[in-house]
């Protein structure tokens, strides 16, 4: 709801509340962002109760003008500041003027609020186009009606150049959008240096900032820092929102923890170079930004022309970590991702990548197809390597014909094949790119993002394609369209494997060239829109190098995204567990791999590595048809597994479950755990990981989240057989003869002896499991082992169902 109290802005959720006015200076003052404020006070008193007064000038500061001695802009709680009157804190706006000065002067002009019109899933009517010369830019969308929007105007006082800043109040998920539009009216070019999307000042100097970093196949380590003084910024230059450091942060002051205390969470509806800033002023007041990294950014705002920067996400919660995740999940559920697999059930996939790589054949890939059906999966993805002469990553992306050698009878032969088997088909793209050799950088090198005259930097061999051109955006639309059109096609894996370097358009004069890397951005995003209207029943799913764009403006077209290549399952639960804190679990695609993993070559159990694949968008990665027995029909289980409960593990309500601890100590190993429960409570899967093994450590609890305290739950495991193998040598104190470790003889036993392995099976409330806590069955301690031991070595890990009692 929005609140306007003569100067007074009262912007509320259903938890929080984000306060400001406007001081008679017409500077719009913050007042406050927290949980719910109640209460009937006049908005006069609330003014005096909140804001700071400023008497005098302190010190050296710099006052606003010759009238207002006293308003020193350095030491207010702003919504939106300038530069060159005084606030030498980071900017939320810079402009050079064509006189070549840079000092902006924005007061208050006006404002409106209403209902931010409703959209229905259809893409087309959900994203707002920007104002900038039909650029694109997409948004948050409601369907609900409950969605509110303020336009406050600022008018500057020098220039003729109006500021929008845009609120939209999200009321079920706690959420507030904004983001900033400047209309030059002036009549002369500006130059625009940075354009925040969203800026928040607190007056405290407590708080902490956690933001995650990382790497190819290391994505989303958390990092934290204590803000007391000075600034720190997380960014991005790569062209995309990348996998060195995500557009999501956190901050939170020192005691705040998973489940309890403040938490705010941010976070940026765009896919290019993002900018997250906290600074600690001289005064001990924090100034969070968020906005396109004006770092290589620099855009000629003609006369006439507007210029509209992406829209921020912001939410708080007084419920800790959990509190807000849960909220930031309900948000991208809702209202970032749409069209027809917002809330449809994902299937369950088998991709082609690391059981063949570039070694595709029809032969091996309907070998692979009719045993991926046999398992219980229900779509095919095709990877990389089945276009052009892609025998190697050396060649041919932007040829995007199918490579008749590999499959004779074409994508649609396959496609049809593949049908008969009874799965759905899909492909990989990786439609921004292209390799120098190919046809199509030999047709058009002038579409390729280059700098004339110079030696380009190389990455995985590749180039990428001016997608700030309109024509490269309008060929690649028609290209994928065609591809799409030309078989029985389901999903599309859309890849993106290489950072920017060399950023420079043919198709732009040399002034505009640092506009260049958000063109891109929004060409990109034009694609997206005309393919997803196109076809609006394939399932898209995002990837770029694993989680090197895993944001937000990919969601509003994708409603998943590859959250990485590292599928060995102790650090994806890393990985999965730094996406969970600003996404939910259905827009994190999870595969179970072989073993050892292709990345980290660590052996894992196949139990490991399909718990921790679950809790996400599952999928299979290897060869399927060259498994062992055993482990293949451990696979069937799993799947059948997760499709009872698969409306849970995808769009359940997740929580990270802190109880059940991370620390190990000299009598407890670390355990990781989750727990992710459905919307009406009823039904809920826990998961329990552990790193290392402790010795003589039996004992560890598990503890839920989420349940309704005053109602029964089952609780039970899916027993997981033990591999007599895993005892070594051990073997010999209960065998009469002799038994050589790895001889055949010992793994006939194993063969034979079944070992089921520890049951639990409990009915309790929901009070009882949240609090308590259920006391697990001992685990092996070096003393003895029957069927009521938990064989719970090193990377062994438990799903635990709880089902409501009718
Ligand atoms: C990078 C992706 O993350 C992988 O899953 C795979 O699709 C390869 N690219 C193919 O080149």
């Amino acid at each position: 709801m929005i609140k306007v109290h003569n100067r007074l802005y009262m912007l509320e959720t259903d938890h929080t509340s984000y306060w400001f006015y406007i001081t008679e200076t017409g500077l719009p003052v913050h007042l406050y962002y927290g949980p719910l404020l109640e209460g009937s006070s006049e908005p006069d008193d609330l003014i005096r109760a909140l804001d700071e007064r400023h008497s005098f000038p302190a010190g050296n500061l710099i006052s606003l003008d010759p009238e207002h001695l006293s308003v020193t802009p350095e030491d207010l709680c702003l919504e939106m500041s300038g530069c060159g009157k005084g606030d030498v804190r980071e900017p939320f706006i810079e402009l050079v003027f064509a006189d070549g000065s840079r000092t902006v002067d924005f007061r208050y002009a006006g404002m409106k609020h209403g209902k931010m019109p409703a959209a229905d899933s259809d893409c087309a009517e959900s994203i707002t186009d920007s104002c900038t010369e039909g650029l694109i830019l997409p948004h948050a969308y409601d369907e609900t009606g409950n969605t509110e929007r303020l336009i406050l105007t600022l008018q500057e006082s020098a220039e003729n150049l109006r500021l929008d800043l845009v609120y939209d109040v999200f009321p079920e998920c706690d959420v507030i959008c904004r983001f900033a539009r400047l209309y030059n009216d002036s009549g002369k070019p500006v130059r625009i240096v940075r354009l925040m999307s969203t800026q928040l000042d607190f007056a405290r100097d407590d708080l902490n900032m956690r933001s995650f970093h990382g790497a190819w196949a290391r994505e989303m380590n958390p990092a934290d820092v204590p803000m007391h003084a000075g600034k720190f910024v997380v960014s991005s230059v790569c062209g995309i929102s990348s996998n060195r450091v995500n557009p999501f942060v956190m901050l939170y002051p020192d005691g705040a923890n998973e489940d309890s205390g403040l938490c705010y969470g941010f976070n940026l509806i765009y896919s290019g170079n993002h900018y997250e800033a906290a600074e600690v002023s001289a005064f001990g007041k924090t100034r969070f930004v968020s906005g396109i990294n004006p770092s290589g950014f620099l855009w000629q705002l003609k006369a006439g022309a507007c210029f509209d920067s992406p829209q921020a996400v912001m939410t708080v919660s007084g419920s800790g970590f959990n509190g807000m995740s849960t909220s930031m999940h309900r948000f991208v559920r809702e209202h970032i991702v749409r069209g027809t697999w917002k809330k449809k059930a994902r299937p369950v996939v088998l991709n082609s990548w690391e059981a063949v790589y570039f070694n595709i054949n029809e032969k091996n890939l309907l070998r692979l197809a009719k045993k991926a059906k046999e398992a219980g999966v229900e779509l095919f993805v095709m990877d990389d390597g089945w276009f052009g002469n892609r025998d190697d990553d050396t060649t041919s992306l932007g040829d995007w014909n199918v490579n008749k050698k590999k499959l004779p009878d074409g994508l649609k032969g396959l496609s049809d094949k593949i049908r008969k088997t009874g799965l759905a088909f899909g492909i990989w793209v990786e439609p921004e790119m292209v390799s120098v050799r190919s046809d199509l950088y030999r047709a058009h090198p002038e579409w390729v993002m280059e700098i004339p005259g110079r030696v380009q930097a190389e990455g995985r061999n590749q180039r990428i394609l001016d997608l700030a051109n309109p024509a490269v955006a309008a060929y690649l639309t028609e290209q994928m369209t065609s591809l799409f059109d030309s078989a029985d096609i389901s999903y599309v894996k859309w890849d993106m494997n290489r950072i920017f370097s060399d950023v420079y358009s043919k198709a732009f004069p040399p002034e505009q060239q640092g506009e260049i890397a958000h063109r891109y951005v929004c060409g990109l995003y034009r694609i997206m829109q005309e393919l997803t209207n196109r076809f609006p029943e394939i399932l898209f799913e995002g990837c770029a190098a694993g989680g090197s764009r895993f944001d937000l403006g990919i969601l509003c077209y994708f409603p998943q995204i590859w959250a990485s290549d590292n599928t060995d399952p102790l650090t994806r639960a890393k990985i999965q567990e730094g996406y969970s804190y600003g996404y939910p679990l259905s827009v994190i695609s999870c595969h179970v791999s072989d073993s050892p993993n292709h990345q980290t070559l660590r052996e894992t159990p196949i139990e490991t590595r399909f718990n921790t694949a679950a809790f996400g968008i599952l999928g299979y990665e290897c060869n399927l048809a060259d498994l062992p027995e055993r482990e293949f029909r451990k696979i069937q289980e799993q799947i059948l597994l997760y499709k009872k409960w698969r409306e849970v593990f995808q769009f359940g309500r997740f929580y990270r479950v802190s109880g059940n601890s991370l620390q190990a100590s000299s009598a407890h190993s670390a355990h990781r755990s989750w727990i992710t429960v459905s919307e009406d409570r009823s039904r809920a899967v826990g998961y329990l990981q552990q790193e290392m093994v402790t010795p003589n450590a039996q004992h560890a609890v598990f503890r839920a989240a989420g349940l309704d305290p005053e109602r029964e739950y089952h609780f039970c495991n899916v027993p997981q057989d033990v591999d007599l193998m895993s005892f070594g040598s051990l073997i010999n104190t209960q065998t009469p003869i002799h038994v050589r470790q790895n001889s055949a003889l010992h793994r006939t036993i194993a063969r034979l002896k079944k070992m089921p392995g520890e049951q639990e099976m409990h009915t309790v409330s929901g009070a009882v499991l949240m609090n308590a806590g259920i006391t697990l069955q001992p685990g092996f301690a070096g003393s003895g082992y029957d069927e009521s031991v938990r064989w719970f070595q090193d990377y062994a890990s438990r799903m635990y169902f709880m089902e409501m009692v009718e």
